[in-house]
């Protein structure tokens, strides 16, 4: 079984496909760190993430199972490793070279897993538009902002809730409008907002929405 979640930044999408991973002892793949990876990768080798060139020799040389072994390092998870992600997310040969690793994620989870849950912007569209679900998570902007400034604060960055929100909307605009994979909810998405919802809320609303598909299998 494959859970496929997508949503922009900070909706909450990341929390619940960990959630969801642990609750059916699935594998889970947040391919959101491929991306930043890339971008870091760019930003560390003195380049601009929005070069072709320097993004897609990028994406070449990463090893995207080292990547998922280091796991969530402080570099990957900056506000500057956010941004060059999108940027690099919207070169049509960076996204074709992490293509092959997500894929094969979903038809071969890691570690004997039945299933595997991973999350995104592509995975109900392009990814993986087989999956038996999928979610797209939502968030008032305000509340997303104030949610990435907070974790963005506890690693130690200084930012303000105004700052993350203006530059989180031209990352969710880039991400909405880019020619290949933009963000969108997958026409057989069960949309979840977040904005009044706590973790334990969305979790349960996610399972009671994944046992009506289970119902149906
Ligand atoms: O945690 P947050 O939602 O802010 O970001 P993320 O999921 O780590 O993704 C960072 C960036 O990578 C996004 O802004 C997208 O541009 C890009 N991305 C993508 O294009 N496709 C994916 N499947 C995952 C991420």
């Amino acid at each position: 079984m494959i859970i496929a979640i997508d949503g922009l930044a900070a909706s909450g999408k990341g929390t619940l496909a960990k959630l969801l991973a642990r609750h059916y002892d699935f594998a889970h793949l947040d391919t959101g760190l491929l991306y930043r990876a890339v971008g870091v990768a760019v930003l560390q080798a003195g380049g601009d993430p929005t070069n072709p060139q320097s993004a897609t020799a990028a994406a070449q040389a990463l090893n995207p199972q080292s990547v998922l072994s280091l796991g969530d390092t402080p570099a990957l998870r900056s506000h500057a490793a956010g941004d060059a992600a999108s940027k690099v997310a919207a070169i049509p040969a960076v996204r074709e070279i992490l293509l092959d690793f997500q894929r094969n994620f979903c038809a071969n989870p890691p570690s004997g897993k039945s299933g595997a849950v991973l999350d995104g912007r592509d995975i109900g569209t392009v990814i993986a538009p087989q999956a038996e679900v999928k979610l797209f998570v939502t968030a008032a902007p305000e509340i997303r902002a104030e949610r990435r400034a907070k974790e963005l604060r506890a690693r130690g960055e200084n930012v303000t809730d105004a700052a993350v929100l203006v530059e989180m909307q031209a990352r969710d605009a880039r991400d909405q409008e880019r020619g290949v994979a933009p963000t969108r909810p997958a026409d057989d998405a069960y949309l979840l907002d977040t904005s009044r919802q706590s973790i334990d809320e969305a979790l349960a609303a996610a399972l009671a929405f994944i046992a009506t598909k289970q119902q149906k299998h």
